[in-house]
């Protein structure tokens, strides 16, 4: 565990307003905290630029009685089984499935990945979520 160190930031008093108010919304119990997720952010977006690995989740939307996008998706998934952890598929109502795709590997086979099964036509909406293997992160 390292050491916590305290520092002073200046800041222009309307920056540090329209802060409060931000991580007031996102409820935050304090700045600290909030300072620390941002610095966060920015070394997981560094891991997927840097092409570490990291790990994340591609969620779809889509309508189940399109037998052909079925078959898609899956043939994909298949092909790419070295990436994923594992896929949990909930059935929403009468027609519509959201499938997510827990993953871990390269962030540009991922990145790959995700957008091979966004872009299957009849999938409704599709979202990666970028984050990490959390192993550098502290
Ligand atoms: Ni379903």
């Amino acid at each position: 565990m390292s050491k916590v160190f305290r520092f002073g930031i200046s800041l222009d008093k309307d920056l540090l307003d329209e802060f409060d108010r931000l991580i007031n919304n996102k409820s935050y119990s304090n700045r600290s905290e909030a300072f620390r997720d941002l610095i966060r952010q920015e070394l997981v977006k560094k891991e997927w630029q840097e092409g570490k690995e990291i790990a994340g989740a591609i969620t779809l939307i889509y309508n189940h009685h399109k037998r052909e996008l079925l078959n898609k998706i899956t043939d994909i998934q298949h092909n790419f089984q070295k990436l994923i952890i594992s896929t949990q598929h909930v059935h929403l109502d009468h027609n519509n499935c959201l499938e997510i795709v827990a993953v871990k590997g390269s962030p540009k086979e991922v990145q790959k990945l995700s957008d091979m099964l966004k872009s299957i036509k009849g999938v409704k909406h599709g979202t990666l979520s970028m984050s990490t293997t959390g192993r550098d992160i502290r």
